[in-house]
């Protein structure tokens, strides 16, 4: 689910419903790094989408869906063969549904025959849209594609069958190369490796301090300016910078992105998104004694002025 406070990723949400309107795209990989927002940005088109609209533009989208299916690592609905099936028929009528799920049970039939099967009852027309949301967390990184056989053939079948609806969004830290090998020409790929621009990722530090009491809200821009670059923008790096204030109130906008050394890591987005508070915990609780802070930031008034002592030369905030 995409927050209220979602910026930017205008381009790129133009360009996926682009490639949803389009019937001869069948797989969508998006492709980046974690935290950068894959999830969010197809999430925030799918919802859009359900309710007519292509987020962000006034525009009535002119892509409308016909069912979607979305399928994650953290849900219920796992990125696997047996839920896919399942969520497929789920979208049938149940007379179709129940000789299909017949089929499903038949060992005799593979998960190639089973998927074409499946997708002639879905006929070309409105996009069923299916989301493999991490699809890196069930590939054999090695191979570079889904690790369960029977996932594999019905992807393939996806990509290779008789025209059908369905449209698979894949959003992946690890691009799937062996699959983007089937019918090239039926894929498209988003990369989304670039963080916020400064003046979104301004927005979202200001959004995420939504009473005032992390020094964000009302910080001014230069203040949030070393944070935007240090986290490069990366929205989850940004979220971090709330729980990083939110864990230590000696800290404030203008001197929590001075991350000393002996936290391994945490000077780029790529830690902070990944574990940020882990570290910042860790250095709070005092196994990183390189900087002291002073005085405390009054949560109470919000304000941000302070000052800071530091037992080394304070670093400078990058150019
Ligand atoms: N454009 C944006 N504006 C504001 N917040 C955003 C934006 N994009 C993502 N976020 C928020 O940042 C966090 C990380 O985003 P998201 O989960 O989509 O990243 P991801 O690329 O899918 O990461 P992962 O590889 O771990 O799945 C989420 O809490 C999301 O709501
Ligand atoms: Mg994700």
């Amino acid at each position: 689910m995409a927050p209220i406070w979602f910026q930017g990723r205008q381009a790129e949400t133009l360009r996926l419903a682009g490639y949803l309107s389009d019937p001869g795209i069948r797989l969508v990989t998006v492709t980046g790094p974690g935290g950068i927002g894959k999830t969010a940005t197809v999430c925030r088109l799918l919802k859009g989408l359900e309710a007519g609209r292509i987020p962000g533009t006034d525009d009535v989208a002119t892509v409308t869906v016909g069912g979607i299916v979305y399928l994650s690592r953290n849900g219920v609905h796992k990125v696997e063969y047996p839920t896919l099936v399942a969520d497929l028929l789920r979208l049938l009528p149940a007379e179709q549904a129940s000789r299909l799920d017949r089929l499903y049970q038949n060992p005799q039939h593979s998960p190639a025959a089973m998927m074409l099967a499946l997708l002639e009852a879905f006929p070309a027309g409105e996009p069923v849209v299916v989301l493999l949301d991490n699809l890196e967390s069930v590939m054999d990184t090695e191979r570079e594609t889904p690790a369960e056989p029977a996932l594999r053939e019905a992807l393939s079948a996806v990509l290779t069958g008789p025209a059908h609806a369905i449209t698979m969004i894949a959003t992946t830290r690890v691009t799937p190369t062996a699959l983007l090998g089937v019918e090239p020409a039926r894929q498209r790929q988003l990369r989304l490796t670039e963080g916020l621009d400064p003046p979104d990722a301004r927005i979202v530090l200001r959004e995420l301090d939504d009473d005032g009491r992390l020094g964000l809200r009302n910080a001014p821009d230069d203040f949030l300016e070393g944070l935007c670059r240090h986290t490069r923008g990366n929205p989850r790096a940004l979220e971090a910078v709330k729980a990083i204030l939110e864990g230590d109130e000696t800290l404030t906008p203008a001197t929590c992105w001075t991350v000393p050394a002996s936290c391994p890591g945490t000077r780029s987005s790529r830690s902070w998104s990944a574990r940020p508070t882990s570290c910042l915990t860790a250095r709070h609780s005092g196994s990183c004694r390189a900087c002291r802070f002073s005085p405390r930031r009054s949560r109470q008034s919000g304000s941000t002025s302070c000052s800071v002592r530091s037992t080394r030369p304070p670093t400078p905030p990058p150019s």
